[in-house]
């Protein structure tokens, strides 16, 4: 097993590639793949070698990118129309997350801004950039808000990663315990394994042991037991998506973990990017839920484990309704509450 070493990006743009970690071959291989084209951006991201709402957004971006930098056509109207059909085919690679479609849209935005086809492609690029830039402060900003809910000492419970492999850089719901490292206060981390792809046990486990962050690792059914016994002070998840109304999707087992915590007293937090709410999406109900291949649930490494033939259900998330959420914490402070009308206020605010 390689050591991990404490930063290591998710994305890196080279102009006419993308190196991208494979997030599956974590903890034991640290390897990036060389991507080439729009179509092995695609595949990168359903076979979830780069995961995690704002990782995903950045590798679509780059994505158009890799396309519209191999284009050939020079007709500006023809080649922003070819623009939209890649933006729709990149879309089409994972359904809940909304950060894809947020940085999407954003690179084709900037496209439509252009006077001509070399314009368009510099304007391109610069967008993903931007938005990669942009997410490492981002989160940087999360963490200090999520760090002013804790102390000193606090043992903190948390699901999947939503940590620095799965942005830019810090993470979101990971990211108080790197600011928390930073700043010499010690903070306590239990990571659910997070079934059935182990984000918690593969990803967080060896992204935090990296950062030398006290990390225990717990099976996804000890939850409850552990935030009974533990003196865990809270629960920090990241999302994929929130409604309007502050209803949040997140990795299948978030939703569990929120009630548990709510029958224990003990605060339960969302941690985002602004671009992770979706005004358009009244309620959680219209949050479109991923389901996945059942080999993910009847295999193990490559090896069955349930008997030929058994049905099974496997969707990537779940969604928590906000009457379990304590606060959501963004870059722009926390809120808490009355969802609906806080959070439009804040997507306002910082449109
Ligand atoms: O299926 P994944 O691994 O992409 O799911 C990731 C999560 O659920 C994360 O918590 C979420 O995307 C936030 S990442 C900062």
């Amino acid at each position: 097993m390689t050591v991990a070493e404490k930063w290591v990006p998710s994305v890196r743009y080279r102009r006419d590639h993308l190196l991208i970690l494979d997030q599956q071959q974590l903890p034991h291989h640290t390897v990036y793949l060389n991507v080439t084209s729009i179509e092995h951006v695609w595949d990168a991201i359903s076979k979830l070698k780069v995961r995690g709402a704002p990782a995903i957004g950045i590798a679509a971006a780059f994505g158009l990118v890799l396309w519209s930098n191999s284009e050939k056509d020079n007709q500006l109207e023809s080649f922003l129309s070819k623009l939209q059909v890649q933006r729709n085919y990149l879309a089409s690679s994972r359904p809940t997350a909304v950060n894809l479609f947020w940085a999407l849209d954003r690179v084709v935005r900037a496209a439509q801004k252009a006077v001509s086809v070399e314009d368009a492609k510099e304007k391109i690029e610069q967008e993903a950039i931007n938005i990669q830039t942009e997410d490492e402060n981002t989160c940087r900003k999360i963490g200090e808000y999520a760090l002013s809910l804790l102390q000193d000492g606090d043992a903190v419970m948390t699901i999947c990663n939503a940590g620095a492999i799965a942005t830019s850089k810090y993470g979101t719901a990971l990211a108080p315990f790197h600011l928390a490292k930073e700043r010499g206060l010690n903070l306590s981390v239990y990571a659910n394994e997070t079934r059935p792809v182990l984000q918690g046990a593969r990803l967080t486990a060896w992204e935090l042991q990296a950062n030398d962050i006290d990390v225990t690792l717990i099976t996804d059914n000890m939850a409850a037991h552990t935030l009974k016994t533990k003196n865990i002070k809270a629960v920090i998840v990241g999302c994929d998506r929130v409604a309007a109304n502050g209803d949040t999707a997140n990795k299948i087992g978030t939703f569990g973990l929120a009630l548990q915590a709510k029958a224990l007293g003990i605060p339960f937090y969302v941690a985002c990017p602004l671009s992770t709410l979706d005004l358009r999406t009244a309620s959680g109900e219209d949050i479109p839920i991923e389901e996945r291949p059942e080999e993910e649930v009847t295999h193990l490494n490559g090896i069955r484990i349930a008997p030929e033939g058994i049905k099974v259900f496997n969707p990537a998330f779940d969604v928590t309704p906000a009457e379990y959420i304590s606060a959501i914490i963004t870059e722009k402070g926390i809120v808490s509450g009355n969802y609906k009308d806080s959070l439009s206020v804040l997507k306002k605010e910082n449109s």
